[in-house]
């Protein structure tokens, strides 16, 4: 062989060997390309309620508490045709059909309509939801406890079978890894965020998070051990749990971080300067105050999620789209068909399902948000307004009563 021969040869190899190591390098980086779609996961494929039509039975197969006052209940579902769960949007909430039957009260024997969160990442056998049980509002021991959750307490055990619908709503985490996510939860509020805490430690664990968690005190702190367990294992979670009452027992330091309320000076002192993607989701006074906080701070409408779990949670004040509102109310003729009664809309009302309630009109309803859809009624002519987009998908000729308004004079199949 000659030199010219071998230092050929040897330039070939050389070649080779570049190739292959670009070759490499392009394949790991396609593959890190790839990756946030993967990280993504579930919150990428967007699964959409009509994954199953209607409800499908679920069993119970397990319940447990997640705070010291027992007042919020975990329950495990799984599909009883054993078929694979589609995964949701850490966020999204189930619909419930609940026979509430036996025992006196108004409610007794009656089918209740309600959504709960999910509170756990999506696993393919089993969905999680976390209900607190709702007592008499205070210094009103004459009225019933909260009808729904009582049930759910006191009467669904293991091996009961209940009726969902499949996961649905807006208010899910933004998958995209590069925004830090910052979770803001009063009381039961912090089942969604759970759900999203976990899905990013899971599959962002890069992500920066901050959880403002706003209870009671310790009685009522609940998943205490998996939040610590999760912010000890994942450096990028920042916990910060306030009590506004903390019990003799609660330690600052171990228990939680701070006293009070979850308001934006907390906020300001303990989140870095930069972008956040806020999620709130908490009590009445909590939502009405802390949304237009933030908007007054100057975060964009965008960066700005919440939830509210019940008519009493209402709409934080001032315009939360930017959608026009409808010229001021103006009296429009309501008819509601199955009754074959006309009657007249003049704004005193919030919506038209307290409308026709307060007409004496039987309507179903259930979670009075827009979100379960009980309320849906047939649009025989005339244009329903919604302040907010509504959350569950109405079908086409429909209309939501329970956050809709008239802008004309309606026929209404109720
Ligand atoms: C999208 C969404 C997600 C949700 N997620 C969760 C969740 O993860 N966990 C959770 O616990 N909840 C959640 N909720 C709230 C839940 O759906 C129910 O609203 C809640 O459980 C209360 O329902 P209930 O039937 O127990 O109470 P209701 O029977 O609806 O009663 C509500 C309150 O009214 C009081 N009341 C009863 N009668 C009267 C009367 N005549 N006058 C005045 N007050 C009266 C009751 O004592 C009670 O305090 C969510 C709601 C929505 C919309
Ligand atoms: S009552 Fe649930 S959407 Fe109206």
């Amino acid at each position: 062989m000659t030199v010219l021969q071998l230092l050929a040869i040897i330039s070939a190899a050389l070649l080779l060997q570049g190739a292959a190591g670009i070759g490499v390098i392009v394949w790991r980086r396609r593959a890190l390309a790839a990756q946030p779609a993967r990280e993504a996961g579930p919150a990428a494929r967007a699964p959409s309620a009509r994954e199953w039509p209607g409800w499908r039975d679920f069993r119970v197969v397990r319940r447990n508490f997640e705070d010291a006052a027992k007042s919020q209940c975990s329950f495990y579902l799984r599909p009883v045709d054993g078929a694979p769960l589609p995964a949701f949007r850490p966020g999204q909430y189930l619909t419930f059909s609940l026979q509430v039957g036996g025992g006196p009260g108004p409610v007794a024997g009656r089918v209740l309509t309600r959504c709960y969160s999910l509170s756990d990442c999506p696993d393919p056998q089993n969905y999680r939801v976390t209900i607190k049980r709702m007592p008499s509002p205070a210094g009103r021991p004459d009225l019933p406890p909260g009808a729904a959750s009582s049930h759910f307490h006191d009467r669904v055990q293991e091996g009961d079978v209940l009726k969902v619908k499949a996961p649905a709503g807006h208010f899910f985490i933004d998958a995209d890894a590069a925004l830090p996510a910052v979770f803001i939860a009063g009381g039961i509020g912090v089942t969604p965020m759970v759900s999203m805490l976990r899905w990013c430690a899971m599959a962002q664990p890069r992500r920066a998070v901050h959880l403002f968690y706003g209870v009671r005190n310790g009685a009522d702190h609940a998943f205490k051990h998996l939040l610590e367990e999760l912010a000890a294992t994942h450096r990028t979670l920042q916990l910060h749990v306030v009590y506004s009452s903390p019990g003799p027992d609660d330690v600052q330091g171990r228990d939680y971080q701070h006293v009070g309320h979850v308001g934006l000076e907390l906020l300001r002192s303990c989140l870095p300067h930069g972008r956040h993607q806020f999620y709130v989701c908490g009590p009445p006074a909590m939502m009405q105050s802390l949304v237009p906080a933030l908007r007054a701070w100057g975060v964009g409408e965008d960066d700005i999620r919440f939830e509210a779990f019940g008519p009493a949670s209402g709409r934080p004040a001032g315009p939360v789209t930017s959608q026009p509102l409808p010229a001021s109310p103006t009296s429009f003729e309501v008819r509601l068909d199955r009754s074959g009664r006309t009657l007249v809309w003049n704004g005193q009302d919030a919506n038209l399902l307290d409308f026709a309630e307060r007409h004496g009109a039987a309507v179903d309803s259930g979670c009075r948000t827009g979100s379960c859809g009980t309320c849906e009624a047939r649009l025989v002519s005339g244009t329903v307004h919604y302040a907010d987009k509504p959350d569950h998908d109405i079908a086409s000729g429909h209309c939501l009563l329970c956050v809709g308004k008239p802008q004309s004079a309606l026929v209404l199949d109720a």
